[in-house]
């Protein structure tokens, strides 16, 4: 279905999509004779100044060594798991973890396994099990920090600490809490980059508006992604127009930390409307309204659409069996009235 109505659904949360500062940049690299196409892999032909521009950029805005950039927040997900972990290492993840993590568990060498959600506690069990049994290689600690259908945050401070304690690496998935949480909107692992145990995955297409991926991490970790991750290595590299794009993006989201207030604004309100009505509290910006029934979240989905909001029923196999919800997704594409009108639209939805 395309987009209709206001918008309760896409992932602009800071509605930078449409931010004419971002178009005006691609317009200015067009201008300097930046080509839209990049014309092969980065390791070929495909390599452009504007790319290692945006790397460098990425690296000083958030702290890591280095940064790469992919083209999309898919590939960089399947390039981290398939090709860090190696064989005779364990993978420990959340249950949540994305569709694009779980494709790159497919693919590597090592072993995995899955821990309840966001259960530091459990975390630290199967590491220490795993150990316990003659475990020897390295662990990796999956998860994101902000989940994408619950709108719930990570235990990031206890999961760095047991990552210290077990000399484990984390690879952090912030797709959703880039641009809107953090100094600079750098997101909610602020503070883990540059650290050796950490390898910070951002995406651009999300609050950054715009597409792509940046693997944020220590030099070593970069350099051995550019050298065996093939989601890198065999794929044409983004168009350089893109990666000039993405960064007025981060300068945006950088020098207008009042856009950041301005949705947190936003998403208290929506919390006090939203709550009673049985959206979860979780203090984000991503708030799972969680009716169960498959048919009853998509009936009431297409009655709040029809009143003229886009607001999308979730269903499993996105979803756990059982948990079949609205998510509501708070941007500043819509305004606070919108927020009123859509609460008494969906009080009607629901009786
Ligand atoms: C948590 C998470 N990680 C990764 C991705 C993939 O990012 P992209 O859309 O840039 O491919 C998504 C996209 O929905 C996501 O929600």
């Amino acid at each position: 279905m395309p987009a209709r109505g206001r918008d309760f659904a896409s992932n602009d949360y800071l509605a930078m999509a449409g931010d004419p500062r971002l178009a005006a940049a691609i317009g200015a690299a067009v201008a300097r004779g930046v080509p839209a196409g990049s014309g092969g892999s980065r390791l070929l032909r495909g390599n452009h100044r504007e790319h290692e521009a945006l790397e460098a950029e990425a690296a000083a805005w958030t702290g890591a060594e280095a940064a790469l950039f992919l083209s999309s927040g898919y590939a960089a997900n399947v390039a981290l798991l398939a090709t860090l972990p190696q064989r005779g290492d364990l993978i420990v993840h959340d249950a949540l973890i994305h569709a694009s993590m779980h494709e790159g568990l497919r693919l590597t060498r090592a072993e995995a396994v899955a821990v309840a959600h966001n259960d530091a506690d459990a975390f630290a069990d199967a590491c220490a099990a795993w150990r316990a049994a003659g475990g020897r290689g390295r662990i990796w600690l999956a998860f994101e920090t902000l989940y994408s259908m619950d709108g719930d945050r990570a235990p990031i401070a206890e999961l760095a600490a047991l990552a210290q304690r077990h000399d484990a690496v984390m690879l952090i998935d912030e797709a959703h809490a880039t641009g809107v949480f953090g100094r600079d909107g750098i997101g909610l692992a602020a503070g883990l980059d540059g650290r050796p145990d950490a390898v910070v995955l951002r995406t651009c297409g999300k609050a950054l508006g715009v597409e792509g991926a940046l693997i944020c991490g220590p030099r070593v970790a970069i350099d051995f992604l550019v050298n065996r991750a093939r989601p890198f290595i065999f794929s044409t590299a983004p168009s350089p127009l893109m990666a000039a794009a993405v960064r007025a993006a981060i300068d945006l989201a950088r020098s207008d930390p009042a856009r950041r207030a301005m949705l947190a604004d936003r998403c208290a309100q929506a919390q006090a409307l939203l709550g009673p009505l049985g959206a979860t509290a979780t203090g984000t910006q991503i708030l799972p309204l969680i009716l169960g029934d498959d048919a009853r979240a998509m009936r009431v989905a297409a009655a709040v659409q029809a009143a003229g909001f886009d607001v999308r029923g979730i269903r499993p196999p996105t979803v756990a069996a059982g948990t079949a919800r609205l998510r509501l997704s708070i941007t500043l594409n819509s305004s606070a009235a919108d927020l009123h009108d859509l609460a008494q639209a969906l009080e009607q939805a629901l009786t």
